[in-house]
Parts: C-alpha cells; structure tokens; sequence
C-alpha cells in the first residue's frame, strides 16, 4: 500500500498542519510505503523570496524529522530534485478541463490575495495531481482543506485511464476523523492558516511554550459556560478537537472530563496539553535543523529513491499517450 503527501515548504507549521497532516504521515509509515515531499514548485506560484524558499525547505524537512518521519522507512524529498514532476504537470493539464480549475476555492482564495495571479497558480492542483499519481499512491493523508484538490486528482486519474488505457491508481483521500480542520483560534469560523491577519489565533508548532500558553489563554470561546461542542458553539468544539487530538481520546471523553469546569481552566487544560505534546518534537527540531548538510543529504538519498518510481511511470503515460518513450 502506498502513502503519499506534500507539504508546502513556505511560512511556519502550524498546529492544523500538524494534526491535519503531519501525524498521519507518521503513522503511515507503519501502516504501508510512506512517501513524503517538501513541495518547493507549489511555493513559487505565489510571491516569494528566493532566498528564504531556499531555507524553508530545511526548515520544513527538519520538521517532518523532528515530527518521526525516518528516512531509513519512507521517502522524503524535495520536489524540485525529480524533474518528472513538472512534466507530468504538462500532460495531465492536456486532460484537465479549464472548468475544472476555475472551480478550485483554493485557487479563488489565493487569487484574491495576489496582485499578479500567476498562471501557475490556477495549475496549482494539475502539479499536485502530478505528484500523487507518479507514485501509483494508495492513499492521500491531507486535512479538510485539500479534499477538493485529491477529489480533482481523482477525476484527472480515471479520465486519463479512460481515454488512454489503465495507467494510474486511483488514489483515495485519508481525512482524519477529528482536527481535519482545525480552526483559527481567535477567529473559530476560519481555518488555522499560516497566512491569517491576527497572528495569535495560529499556533506554531515551534512557538515558545509561554507563547503558546498566551494564545489559548486568549482564544474566543463562545457564549454559554458549558465545555460542549455545538454548531452555535465554534471556538470550544475547536479547543476540544485540538485537546482530544494531542491527548489521544474522544471529544465526548473530553467533555465528560471538563463538565462543570469553567472556559478558563479548560483554555488552559489545552495549552498545557498541546505543550506537553510538541515538547519532544522542538527538541528535536533544534539539533536537526543545525545541520544543513545532513538535510541535504536526507533530501537527496530520498530524492533518488524517488525518481526510480516517478521515471518508471513517466514510460508508460508517454506510451499511453502515443508520444515518445
Ligand atoms: P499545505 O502545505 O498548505 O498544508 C499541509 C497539510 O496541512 C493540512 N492543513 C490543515 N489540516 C487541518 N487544519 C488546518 N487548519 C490545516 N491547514 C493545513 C493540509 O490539508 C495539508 O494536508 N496543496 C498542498 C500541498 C501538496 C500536496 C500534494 C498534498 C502539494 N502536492 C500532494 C497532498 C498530495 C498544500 O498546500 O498543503
């Protein structure tokens, strides 16, 4: 069984990356061939830093080390480093319908926000199909946010198949059932996100622990005084998800936990939990992130690891498509 994920190297991760994405890539590698990309090419589809791109890409594989992620038992590598990538953009975007496209909220969302909407942007999720099917994946671990985008992948995968003959795997979407989004903390009708305007509703997975601490502290909780989830209730229903996630229970326990408990104890309760959860992982990221040479090698072993699937697949979507092989 195959796993495949990509993660953007750009802004810090956050603590909906991390139980939206991240843990699941742990737990993947035990469950089947983990495979693993820091995506450097969906990076510059947005104004960027060439400089700081450069550094965010060790800061990313630093922390998918830090997180478990071990190179002796699943791949972990930099997009750019396997070429095959852009080239499968290119034909899978002669079988992806403009229509399609125009329809991708992410595409809209980010649009909105850029002063020159690249055409690279609106490929976007033509690359991030790309990257998943030259794997032959299995299963795709991503948060809520990406259901639309692996939905497309799928379509792209089994027209291909119909038109040209079976060549991919149809790759299936593993959403987890609970922190699948994770919300902005000051702002519980928003999803966490690296580029929201008040920066303490987003917690970091590398902020300090009096940091952290400060901004469950100062989350929005809603009216009532009940520890209870409810549609009228978004800010606790979100501090319950993140405090079942870190804490490996049901919400319901979590409920049952804190009944009769005030908003403030149970802010604090989840700020303390969600410390005592990153605590080994920035230690780690620390002493992992100091060696850059050693990163660079990570990425490149992964790297060729990987490009002996993607280049094995690249034959047969030229020969499907009647093109040289
Ligand atoms: P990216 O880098 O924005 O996010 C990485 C992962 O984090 C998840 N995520 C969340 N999960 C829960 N709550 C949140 N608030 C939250 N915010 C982000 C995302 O769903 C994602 O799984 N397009 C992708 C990168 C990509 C990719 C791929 C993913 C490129 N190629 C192939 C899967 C397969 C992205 O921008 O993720």
């Amino acid at each position: 069984m195959r796993i495949f994920s990509g993660i953007q190297p750009t802004g810090r991760k956050h603590l909906g990356n991390y139980l939206g994405a991240i843990r699941q890539y742990v737990s993947g590698q035990d469950r089947g061939e983990g495979i693993y990309c820091v995506v450097d090419l969906h990076a510059i589809t947005i104004a960027y830093k060439p400089e700081d791109l450069r550094k965010s890409v060790y800061d990313t594989t630093a922390m998918l080390l830090a997180a478990g992620l071990d190179p002796e038992r699943c791949i972990l590598f930099r997009q750019g480093d396997v070429r095959e990538h852009t080239e499968l953009c290119w034909h899978l975007a002669s079988v992806t319908a403009f229509g399609e496209l125009s329809r991708m909220t992410q595409f809209k969302d980010k649009s909105a926000k850029q002063d020159l909407v690249k055409a690279g942007l609106f490929l976007y999720p033509v690359l991030q199909a790309a990257d998943i099917l030259l794997y032959q994946t299995d299963e795709v671990p991503v948060g809520e946010d990406q259901r639309q985008h692996i939905e497309l992948t799928r379509d792209v995968a089994m027209r291909f198949n119909e038109t040209f003959g079976k060549t991919f795997v149809v790759p299936k979407h593993v959403i987890p059932t609970i922190a699948a989004r994770v919300m902005d903390l000051k702002d519980p009708t928003t999803k966490m996100s690296t580029s929201a305007r008040v920066p303490d509703g987003v917690v970091h997975v590398l902020d300090e622990e009096a940091a952290t601490l400060k901004k469950f502290k100062g989350a929005t909780t809603d009216s009532g005084s009940e520890v209870k989830r409810g549609d009228d209730k978004p800010g606790v229903s979100n501090l319950i998800e993140i405090y079942a996630a870190v804490r490996g229970v049901a919400p319901d326990a979590v409920e049952q936990e804190f009944v009769g408990k005030r908003y403030g104890d149970f802010k604090l309760a989840v700020g303390d939990a969600v410390n005592q959860y990153f605590k080994p992982v920035r230690e780690k990221y620390v002493t992992l992130r100091a060696d850059e040479a050693e990163l660079e090698r990570v990425l490149g072993k992964g790297a060729e690891k990987a490009r002996a699937i993607a280049v094995k697949t690249m034959q047969k979507v030229r020969d499907a498509m009647g093109l040289k092989v």
